[in-house]
């Protein structure tokens, strides 16, 4: 299965999936990297490993369309069949989610539907979960529609909050989680033991 991989930072969980793919665990090849920064860390991860990187943005465009058009040529080139957002901090086209739905997938570091959408990333996520007084926090694996953080969930694993946390700590520990079950949503994928219906989703 071919993946593109959409990522704005440092490209730690797309370590994580070429560390699995290189391992033999998830039956892929991630044939795109695309990021709307030509500086993010995870283009350099890209291109250290020889992997196709593409620098696309919306500021390069004037309109959704000829944005998305462009994104869907890229896709179309590079023969993606799954694209996995990893730290991608802009929305993508509804043209694109239409084209690919059900096949973009995106990790969030936290238990959606909670402490989710417009403006939670980051350490505002964590630090709104610790503010709440949650005791539990995690990873959350969904498909991508045209809202943020609202696409079906499909996998979730918790850690606990304890209450000596900042930000940084409980970040550190849900980034633990998000690098061990991406890829095992991955594999999953490739190995064609997803069934997505409606709402629901079996993962067998
Ligand atoms: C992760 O916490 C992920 O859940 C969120 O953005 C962060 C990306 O980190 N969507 P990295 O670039 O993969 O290290």
């Amino acid at each position: 299965m071919n993946i593109g991989v959409f990522a704005s930072g440092r490209g730690s969980n797309f370590q994580a999936i070429l560390n699995a793919i290189q391992q033999g665990t998830v039956p892929a090849r991630v044939t795109l990297l695309l990021s709307n920064k030509s500086d993010a860390g995870a283009m350099e991860l890209a291109r250290a490993r020889l992997i196709p990187t593409v620098h696309l943005s919306q500021k390069q465009f004037p309109d959704e369309a000829t944005f998305a058009a462009a994104m869907l040529d890229v896709l179309k080139k590079h023969d993606v069949r799954l694209i996995a957002l990893a730290g991608y901090l802009k929305k993508i086209p509804s043209a694109v989610v239409g084209e690919y739905r059900n096949r973009i997938l995106n990790i969030h570091p936290a238990l959606l539907p909670s402490f989710g959408g417009a403006g939670m990333y980051g350490h505002a996520v964590h630090e709104a979960v610790i503010a709440s007084g949650a005791k539990f926090s995690g990873a959350t694996v969904h498909l991508v529609d045209e809202e943020y953080d609202r696409g079906l969930i499909l996998f979730q694993k918790t850690v606990p909050v304890e209450a000596s946390d900042t930000a940084e700590t409980l970040a550190a520990r849900v980034l633990k989680v998000e690098h061990e079950i991406y890829p095992l949503v991955l594999k999953a994928f490739a190995e064609n033991r997803v069934t997505i219906h409606e709402r629901s989703v079996w993962i067998h």
